[in-house]
């Protein structure tokens, strides 16, 4: 679709470049780290060597004798004001700092403060902790076993590990289908833990004025109203009030879910700022992140799927074990502590599904966090896109015609899934269609097979993802009671330029240009002269902030009523000028003209500058607006990914050749951020698929804890991704957009997934874990007798 707008307006459609980057590519982007106030003092953390362990003694006595040490702060200290311990996102509890035992390593003990960073280090390296080590508990399988230690022994009732239960669609539909199946395929799949690993890690600058009795926290939040307000609750009774708190979220360096949390950090920093009165900085350093830091994904799953023998499918069902840490810490929607799992039905037409989670405690830090996928969709759709292809192969048809052969239909859609979500809109054939045209996939395939008859290892992996994104509706879904809608406030100023401002918050995914485009298209004022601003509650209006791709869905869709709501007043206000009737005119963005006479117009500039100078008798002066907007339904974007890799038979690498994505967000808002955001998005998916996992030993020390051990792909390793688009709008959203941001995720691990299992299938192989490095590949060739 051609853009409505000019390039110099920049309206939706046009790849404006980032108003950003000017900051940001020349180094003057303002992160927490940057921001630097008059009498800061600094913190740094004592963190346990051991996974469970009883304190018996902190002794601070050589930290305070250290230059620069003003105070160490213990759990006992906290306690005196009820703040050792916090409330989580799922209403279960986390320790700010322990006062009886620890439990995961890493975990923070005690905090150092220090009119240095350094004094701050110097003295959490001699602050002496003695432990009594405990049984520890890193299975989520031994934890529900009999007879298991029960680690939440500050819940008194608490019996065993076991957290919640959730089931989703009917069991007796479900097991009726697969009683009556006639092909039937059953696979364990691990999911494991992976880190966000954004390049800033978490910090923030908490300043308590006891004059004026006001908090002001610089943080590395992807939701400052919403840690407002948990602040307000959760501290109120030491006399911090919601209008006394500020929450200023600066450029963020990475976000991906994994700064939605409150962590301790942040509690101590503030209880500290508070007793001294000064600004208190805590940053964490790289390793405290990795180690520390909520994680995500760590699903044990159980899938079956079923079909009729013409390779119909009939039913999915699911039973995973949800490995949460020691709490349940994740930032799900109240009323689903498995997310969004639910969407595990994916893209086809499935009559019957059933789902169970079961959320359980071991000795690890908090899991669950939703990292660039919208609640749990990631373990979803890697769960039935392995399981798509493992019954076309079972059936021996090609995992393309099984997938074009099991699609919802685009005639279906508004579709009802089996387990009760409404789908806006789709066309899952076209996007698999077009990445089949573009990779040459029936080519792939005769190449495929002359080169299994050399002996040569290659294979090609679909994967056909559906996610779901932009919560809302606030009727489903609310995070500790707030419910999940988004916000836009518009000022048009006199001369015709503008500032809007937002309850969300961009990490790096360029709202500034994308925000300011959507005003443009609407108002047909130019993109450039308009200010976007998000991250500052004081001025900000109420938002739930930036996660699970929810900006555009939400906040954008805001930006687009609030804007429709400034041209009313427009309308009215041109119409005073042209001395016209409000119906006789006809608008284009920026310019309202009388009906017939389209030379009796004005333009949106003009009607901005009467709107101060020249309003109506009766009229308020001003154009502004507001609007806080529940969206009616999620959006469901989509894609088609293929990917082709060729094994190493002797190392067992694999690499990927070619990586063909064509992705779906409805209409475009600027198509070179989307295909930046795809672009990054597969790169993370590529990390999960082949290098990223943090992984405990039995006594709970983390393996992967810096990045010698956690592997980040690089450029090095980072293939050329071919990317594309068809468009599919959303109906219900006012601009037709879907969200993006982390389609490229979610879709992209099952396409390499099953790329590596398509190319060794012959051998046997039903199926490998992610990630598939190259020893575990190497292993099965060994035990193929692939390879010596
Ligand atoms: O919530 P988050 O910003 O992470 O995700 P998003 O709403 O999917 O948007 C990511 C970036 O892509 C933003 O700058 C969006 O405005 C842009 N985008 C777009 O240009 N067109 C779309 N249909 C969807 C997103």
């Amino acid at each position: 679709m051609a853009p409505k707008t000019s390039p110099e307006v920049g309206g939706m459609g046009h790849s404006i470049r980032r108003k950003e980057d000017p900051r940001f590519i020349r180094g003057k982007g303002t992160y927490v780290d940057d921001v630097v106030l008059p009498g800061m003092l600094y913190l740094d953390i004592v963190r346990s060597p051991f996974a469970h362990a009883k304190i018996k003694k902190i002794d601070i006595a050589k930290a305070t004798a250290i230059p620069g040490v003003l105070a160490v702060i213990t759990g006992k200290d906290l306690e005196k004001y009820n703040l050792h311990w916090m409330p989580t996102l799922m209403s279960d509890t986390q320790m700010v700092l322990p006062v009886e035992k620890v439990m995961y390593q890493a975990q923070e003990v005690a905090a150092v403060l220090a009119t240095s960073r350094y004094a701050a280090a110097d003295g959490a390296a001699v602050v002496e902790v003695e432990y009594e080590p405990l049984p520890v508990v890193v299975d989520p399988k031994k934890a529900l076993e009999p007879g298991a230690p029960v680690l939440r022994t500050d819940k008194k009732d608490k019996k065993d590990n076991h957290i919640w239960h959730w089931e989703w669609g009917s069991k007796a539909d479900t097991d009726r289908a697969f009683s009556e199946a006639d092909v039937t395929v059953k696979q364990d799949i691990y999911i494991p833990r992976i880190h966000v690993a954004s390049i800033e890690t978490c910090g923030c600058i908490a300043h308590f004025d006891k004059v004026n009795e006001k908090l002001t926290v610089w943080m590395t939040t992807q939701a400052p109203h919403a840690i407002r307000t948990v602040f307000a609750l959760v501290a109120g009774h030491v006399g911090l009030a919601e209008h006394k708190i500020r929450i200023i979220s600066p450029d963020i360096g990475g976000g991906f879910g994994g700064k939605v949390p409150v962590y301790p950090g942040y509690v101590i920093a503030v209880a500290a700022s508070v007793l001294t009165g000064k600004p208190v900085k805590w940053i964490e350093d790289r390793m405290e992140n990795l180690q520390a830091d909520s994680f995500a994904r760590d699903y044990h799953i159980t899938a079956e799927l079923a079909a009729k023998k013409d390779g119909t499918l009939t039913a999915l069902r699911i039973k995973t074990l949800a490995d949460h840490g020691y709490t349940d810490a994740a930032a799900n929607p109240s009323k689903f502590p498995a997310g969004l799992f639910h969407v595990c039905t994916g893209s086809y037409d499935l009559k019957a599904a059933h789902v169970e989670v079961d959320g359980v405690y071991t000795n690890k830090p908090p899991g669950g966090i939703a990292y660039r996928c919208s609640f749990r969709v990631t373990e979803a759709v890697h769960t039935i896109e392995r399981m798509a292809d493992l019954m076309a192969h079972q059936l021996g048809v090609d995992p393309a015609e099984f997938r074009m052969k099991n699609f919802i239909k685009p005639e279906q859609f508004p579709y009802k899934s089996a387990l009760g979500w409404e789908y806006d809109s789709g066309n899952y054939a076209g996007a698999l269609r077009k990445a089949m045209d573009t990779i040459g996939y029936a080519e792939l395939r005769r190449e495929q097979e002359e080169k299994r008859k050399r002996g040569e290892l290659m294979g090609i992996g679909i994967s056909s993802f559906t996610e779901i994104v932009g919560a809302g509706p606030s009727k489903h879904f609310d995070i500790l009671g707030l419910k999940m809608f988004d916000s836009c406030e518009i000022r048009i100023h006199p001369t015709g330029k503008a500032i809007a401002r937002f309850g969300t918050k961009s990490q790096g995914q360029g709202h500034e240009t994308t925000y300011a485009q959507i005003l443009a298209e609407e108002l047909g004022i130019p993109a450039k002269d308009i200010q976007v601003e998000e991250g500052d509650t004081d001025t900000a209006p109420y938002g739930l902030g930036t996660y699970a791709s929810r900006s555009t869905p939400v906040a954008g869709a805001a930006a687009a009523i609030a804007s429709r709501k400034i041209l009313d007043k427009a309308r009215k206000l041109a119409a005073h000028l042209l001395e016209a009737a409000p119906e006789d005119l006809v608008y284009e963005p920026g310019k309202f003209s009388v009906k017939g006479a389209p030379d009796r117009s004005k333009t949106i500039q003009d009607v901005a500058f009467a709107a101060y100078t020249n309003h109506p008798q009766g009229m308020e002066a001003g154009l502004e607006a507001v609007s806080y907007y529940d969206p009616p339904n999620l959006t469901y974007p989509f894609g088609s990914y293929i990917c082709v890799v060729d094994i190493d038979k002797g190392t067992g690498e694999v690499k990927v050749r070619r990586f063909v994505a064509i992705d779906d967000c409805g209409n475009i808002i600027n198509p070179m951020i989307v295909q930046g955001q795809v672009h990054g998005g597969l790169t993370m998916g590529l990390a999960p698929a082949l290098y990223e996992e943090i992984s405990y030993d039995e006594i709970g020390n983390i393996q992967g804890g810096s990045f010698i051990d956690y592997l980040l792909p690089t450029a090095v390793e980072t293939p050329k991704w071919e990317t594309g688009h068809t468009v599919t709008p959303s109906p219900h959203h006012p601009l037709g957009a879907k969200g993006v941001g982390e389609s490229a995720t979610v879709g992209a691990p099952a396409a390499i997934a099953n790329a590596v299992v398509d190319a060794l299938w012959h051998l046997g192989v039903r199926h490998l874990d992610i990630p598939i490095t190259p020893q575990k590949v190497w292993r099965v060739l060994r035990e193929k007798g692939v390879t010596e």
